[in-house]
């Protein structure tokens, strides 16, 4: 191709802290697909991502887990990269924001705003944490919202009546963390002057680098005026002390994109190339970054003025998704449409999904929709059932004549129709627009598939001195269905490497398709089989399971109450490791209220005091013990457990307890002395 650009593309960095799940994965897929199909149109195309490895609640879940925080992030990348590489998703580089090339980086380009008077340092109060001896964000404090009198609401508003405050306004407010009531404490702090670039970006947002409705919400904002940014966080902090400001570090959002300039650092000095190139003001190359609909201030607010302050280049585009949404509702861990993607990948081969997701997706930031009986329906009558299928219906006539395809093109017309789509398909993928992409893609498909059912190959191929247009008819059936594997290519990398091993030939899009003639193929081999619906149902069974079975008991009012202990009699569990054990976050909590569930027949409801912090949990123990006897009691609880919407409200977290069950069950209890909150170990 003449002119090759040279094009860098980003995804958002994941956080080092979750598993990668759904979700994720749309915009994992919708980049490597436009990614790839820059590539096999002959770019010059790099695509990096990252671990985003620093901050709060990185340090803590470290903490939890008994490891430190450099322990924590290395498993969870392992984990990451294992589950992008199964999802096909090809990164050039995979690096990590806790990284010394994202250090440097950071410090320089820091230091060029403060050389630029882009900094401003002054004091200022938040809550404290005396017991931790940590600030706390808004959603580390929670307390009674001071409008509705909610209980247990997060620092910045009530869940209940959506009420919005700040944290000092929240009756007995209390660190999530420790359970300590909350202080008030000055600390310095460093901030980016956002608003000296109030005119640049009311210009910027409006230059083409975003769509429309990014821009017209980012206007809403610019309307009423930017603010200075906070970019530092007290010790202790999981991230990079500023420079010469001991104790101050950056805030995880200011080191988070330049992660991405990192990773191609480290890319480029792994290969021995000039990293500034893509960077430098004025550059040649594009520069994509891919993000959801959430982080659009991050990236296209502050990171273009960072950039322009720092004098780097800015993004050539900023391209934003909408969200996730399973079978047209949020994802949700009790329905079991909170599906991660190695517990997909359990049951299905990845490229399902990846069509799936292609098919929908468009250059909008509407949400996106993973409907799960019309993806088993479109993925098997659009792949297997159209694409597929136009070559196990013709490759064996091919075979028979001996493996060598006719050079006539039987139908030119036809012919001419696909190699004629592939500039109108090619744009529709440059512009993000799959969904489109994906349809002329199936109308081609359709129109193979029609011309083979009339033309009939099997029922000519019974008569006599027909040899010579089964043979032009199946090539041009063979030919049709390279075409439609080189624009699927992007999509299906897996299925394209298959086909083209029968072809014997690298499906390449740098020009318009061509037709192949008078070469001999291989023979051909099943690409691509079904998706059997009850895979599907798996996927949800284990979704919910994963639940469920960490959840046991303490949450449902179904069988006897068995999750509230072992049994001596009972087989031994599997052995486990202390880290898997650490997991298992069990606090001393006091039974502050026991009550009756009307209409439940195993249940009680218990208030547990965490020392501050008050739970709810559904526990099936009600046919041992009498709700007044229980209150004012101590005893141990999982606190950590996903909480779990059941039928008479939310259970967060369970109690322990040993006993065969029925009359028969024993809460466990601590010594004297402990008290509501401690960990137990
Ligand atoms: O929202 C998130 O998941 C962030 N970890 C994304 C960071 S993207 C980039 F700026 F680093
Ligand atoms: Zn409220």
């Amino acid at each position: 191709m003449s002119d090759r650009r040279k094009i860098l593309v980003t995804s958002a960095l994941p956080y080092a802290n979750g598993d990668i799940h759904l979700g994720h994965l749309v915009e994992y897929i919708q980049t490597d697909i436009w990614v790839r199909f820059q590539k096999l149109r002959g770019h010059d195309c790099t695509y990096v991502c990252a671990d985003d490895a620093h901050g709060t609640a990185i340090m803590l879940r470290a903490e939890q887990l008994g490891i430190t925080p450099e322990e924590q992030v290395a498993k969870v990348k392992a984990d990451h990269e294992q589950d992008f590489a199964d999802f096909l998703i090809e990164f050039d580089n995979f690096h990590s924001t806790h990284s010394e090339e994202n250090r440097v980086l950071s410090n320089e380009i820091y230091g060029r705003l403060l050389a630029n008077d882009h900094i401003a340092k002054r004091s200022i109060t938040q809550a404290f944490d005396p017991e931790k001896n940590l600030f706390l964000a808004d959603r580390y404090i929670k307390g009674t919202c001071p409008r509705c009198k909610a209980e247990d609401q997060y620092g910045d508003n009530c869940e209940v009546c959506s009420a919005t405050y700040s944290p000092t306004e929240l009756i007995n407010p209390k660190s999530v963390i420790s359970g300590a009531t909350p202080v008030e404490k000055e600390s310095d702090h460093f901030f980016f002057k956002l608003p000296e670039f109030q005119q640049f970006l009311q210009d910027w947002t409006r230059a083409g680098h975003l769509q429309p409705e990014v821009a017209n919400k980012l206007a809403e904002w610019l309307d009423v005026g930017l603010q200075e940014w906070d970019i530092s966080r007290d010790a202790p902090y999981f991230g990079f002390e500023i420079p010469n400001e001991p104790g101050k570090f950056f805030y995880v959002w200011l080191d988070a994109p330049i992660g991405y300039m990192a990773s191609y650092k480290n890319l480029c000095d792994a290969k021995g190339l000039d990293w500034q190139e893509a960077w430098k003001k004025d550059s040649e190359f594009e520069l994509y970054h891919f993000i959801g609909k959430d982080i659009v201030n991050f990236h296209a607010l502050f990171w273009p003025a960072i950039l322009t302050s720092a004098d780097y280049r800015t993004p050539t585009k900023v391209c934003v998704h909408g969200f996730l949404t399973v079978n047209g509702k949020k994802m949700s861990k009790s329905r079991g449409t909170f599906i991660n993607g190695r517990t997909y990948l359990n049951h299905l081969q990845p490229e399902y999904l990846r069509y799936y997701f292609a098919a929908k997706l468009n250059a909008s930031v509407d949400d996106l929709d993973l409907n799960l009986d019309d993806f088993v329906q479109r993925v098997n009558s659009d792949l297997v059932g159209k694409v597929v299928n136009i070559a196990s219906r013709t490759a064996k006539f091919i075979s028979k004549s001996g493996g060598t395809l006719s050079d006539t093109i039987a139908d030119e017309n036809l012919w001419q129709r696909f190699v004629d789509a592939g500039d109108v398909i090619a744009a529709l993928y440059e512009n993000r627009e799959f969904a489109k992409a994906q349809r002329e893609i199936m109308a081609l498909a359709d129109a193979a598939n029609e011309y083979i059912a009339d033309k009939a190959p099997w029922s000519l191929a019974k008569q006599e001195g027909t040899e010579q247009d089964v043979l032009d008819i199946c090539t041009l059936g063979i030919n049709m269905f390279r075409a439609l594997l080189t624009y699927l290519k992007p999509v299906l990398p897996a299925t394209a490497e298959k086909a083209e091993a029968f072809l014997g030939e690298t499906l390449s899009w740098n020009e318009p398709v061509s037709f192949r003639g008078g070469q001999a193929i291989n023979k051909f081999k099943p690409l691509m089989t079904r998706i059997e619906a009850d895979k599907v149902a798996a996927i949800v069974a284990d979704s919910q399971e994963a639940l469920a079975s960490s959840q046991a008991s303490s949450s449902q009012d179904t069988t006897a109450p068995t999750a509230t202990g072992p049994l001596v009699d009972e087989p031994i569990a599997e052995e486990i490791d202390f880290d898997a054990f650490a997991k298992v976050d069990l606090r001393i909590a006091l039974i502050a209220k026991a009550q009756h569930v009307e209409g439940a027949d195993k249940l009680l409801q218990l208030t547990l005091d965490l020392g501050g912090e008050t739970r709810n949990v559904f526990s099936g123990i009600k046919s041992a013990y009498k709700p007044e006897d229980l209150e004012g009691k101590l005893t141990v609880m999982v606190a950590n457990l996903a909480p779990r919407k059941m039928k008479f409200g939310l259970s967060e977290g369970m109690v322990l307890a040993a006993g065969p069950g029925k009359d028969e069950i024993y809460l466990l209890e601590p010594h004297a002395g402990a008290k509501p909150g401690q960990r137990v170990m």
